[in-house]
């Protein structure tokens, strides 16, 4: 079983431990509710050189409007430490709200233009939240190397943005995107989703493959590509938040036209489930 630590003190001792046998740590930060796609960003970690690997399981009350989820995420513990079990994970934090934010607690990380957009234009206060948690996780940790799922795309490129521009002396990894056979991005809230909403639910699949195949055989025109993508999701999904195409690396918006840097985002509604999907336009969707 992986050593269970709950403060950053233990935490940052148990990584201590690891360095001073000259081993190299690498952190997977997650709110929990594991799944495979969790699981290939320890290997990730691994890969980039990481001799051992830190899970952190945090459902953080900071990146959630009291709109949100927070409440009802799941929370599934005993399956989490098993699965990290399996796949030799060596250490998993588990810190309480309190052990994160204690009393007092008055101090935020906030990166300013790409947050703006996309997610951050309906969710203000989402991305200063994870800063925020990301930039403690990484404090008490001190890993070398640390790996993030591209499903969360804008989430990453906010995460990298904050490295460059504070000096954090980590890797930041963009790790591809774990889908399930049919297609669907692995999500932790995928479990919201009963039978029927997870049959209609690879629309979101469907429709960033039509455009990202047009895109293939030379379609430009992002009116065309997100037309494309949005007409399956319409019909299958309750509400469409985005279909959107931006800059790779800095997500401004596209407006006219897809370049070879552009990246397709879509973000929609499912009954109670919100779902977000991307994919770099050009680039061949990897299932299973
Ligand atoms: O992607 C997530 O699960 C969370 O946003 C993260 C990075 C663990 C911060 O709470």
């Amino acid at each position: 079983m992986p050593t269970l630590v709950h403060t950053p003190r233990e935490l940052r001792a148990a990584c201590d431990a690891f360095r001073a046998r000259g081993e190299r740590v690498g952190l997977v930060p997650t709110m929990g509710a594991l799944h495979e796609g969790h699981m290939s960003l320890v290997a990730a970690a691994r890969n980039a050189g990481a001799q051992r690997v830190a899970v952190s399981i945090f459902v953080n009350p900071l990146q959630f409007a009291p709109t949100e989820d927070l409440a009802k995420y799941p929370r599934t513990l005993p399956e989490d430490l098993a699965r990290c079990d399996a796949h030799r994970v060596d250490v998993v934090y588990v810190p309480s709200a309190l052990d994160m934010y204690p009393p007092g607690f008055q101090t935020h990380v906030e990166v300013e233009q790409v947050t703006r957009v996309l997610e951050g234009a309906t969710r203000p206060a989402h991305f200063r939240g994870v800063t925020t948690v990301v930039a403690k996780l990484f404090n008490a940790a001190g890993p070398c190397v640390a790996a993030f799922g591209q499903k969360d795309y804008q989430q990453w490129r906010t995460i990298e943005r904050m490295v460059r521009d504070l000096d954090m002396p980590v890797n930041v990894l963009g790790c591809a995107i774990a889908r399930e056979p049919d297609g669907l991005a692995m999500s932790s809230r995928n479990r919201y989703l009963n039978p029927d909403e997870r049959a209609r639910a690879v629309a979101i699949y469907a429709g960033i493959s039509a455009a990202n195949e047009a895109f293939g055989r030379g379609e430009r025109a992002v009116g065309t590509l997100t037309t494309l993508a949005s007409r399956p999701i319409a019909a299958a999904f309750d509400s469409i938040d985005y279909v959107a195409i931006a800059d790779a690396a800095d997500l401004t918006d596209r407006q006219v036209e897809a370049g070879e840097q552009a990246v397709m985002l879509v973000a929609a509604r499912i009954g109670k489930t919100r779902l977000i999907d991307n994919a770099r336009l050009g680039e061949r969707l990897v299932i299973g």
